[in-house]
């Protein structure tokens, strides 16, 4: 199963990747998370991301290009993958599905989340994230079983900087801008699917359940 997460921040991808992720034994590659990974271990990649990071702007398509290829040719995805907020722009989908032809592959579905702005406002206002691993919580609607610390792993929760609201505002912006034109990139090839991802986590997971290849 080789599927897409699309849509504007704190739609909810990242949460429901995870989950998928668990349930049918395939990696959720996040470039979110591998690009936060190089700027928490300081390499060139990470400390290159961090200022288009921390302005809510995306990070050059070769960079991100060059984590994803990595990633996908590895034994570990041989039995499919979750691409969680990848490709972004439109030529970093063209790379994609060149990558995936080049293998004899090609994308199952991609899924597109769908809530409304507010939502994602709030959503994004009380997100915390383990300094430790992937996990993500929220103060209100996914608050931890100890306050600030991650049910995981036991380790510290924090509120990303780029879940400020001058950034958030400027990454919904770049949204528009950049990444909805694959909205009818993907509806043109026939591969889109619309979620409703507003309500409860459950029951968005269970809308999402019911659209995925058996
Ligand atoms: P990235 O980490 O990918 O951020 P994003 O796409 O903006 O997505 P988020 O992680 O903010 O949200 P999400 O949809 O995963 O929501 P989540 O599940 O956490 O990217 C960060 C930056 O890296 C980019 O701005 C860019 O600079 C760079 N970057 C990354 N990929 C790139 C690429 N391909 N090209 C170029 N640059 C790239 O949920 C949000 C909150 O809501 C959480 O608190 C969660 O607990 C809560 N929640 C989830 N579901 C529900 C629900 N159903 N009800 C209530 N609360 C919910």
């Amino acid at each position: 199963m080789r599927l897409v997460f699309l849509g504007a921040p704190g739609v909810g991808k990242g949460t429901q990747a995870e989950m998928v992720s668990a349930q049918f034994g395939i990696p959720k590659i996040s470039t979110g998370d591998l690009l936060r990974a190089g700027v928490a271990q300081q390499t060139a990649l990470g400390l290159e991301a961090k200022q288009f990071m921390d302005r809510g702007d995306l990070v050059p398509d070769k960079v991100v290009i060059g984590l994803v290829e990595e990633k996908v040719g590895t034994p570990e995805c041989g039995q499919g993958f979750i691409l969680d907020g990848f490709p972004r722009t439109v030529p970093q989908a063209d790379t994609l599905s060149g990558l995936l032809a080049g293998k004899g592959l090609s994308l199952d579905r991609v899924m597109h989340f769908v809530i409304p702005r507010e939502e994602v406002i709030n959503r994004l206002s009380g997100r915390r994230s383990c300094s430790k691993c992937p996990a993500v919580f929220h103060v209100e609607f996914v608050p931890p079983k100890q306050e600030d610390i991650c049910d995981e792993c036991g380790g510290a929760l924090i509120q990303r900087s780029d879940d400020r609201k001058e950034t958030v505002e400027s990454r919904l912006t770049v949204y528009e801008a950049q990444t909805s034109p694959l909205i009818d990139y993907y509806r043109d090839k026939s591969l889109l699917v619309e979620l409703d991802g507003s309500g409860s986590v459950e029951g968005v997971q269970e809308r999402l359940l019911a659209l995925l290849p058996s």
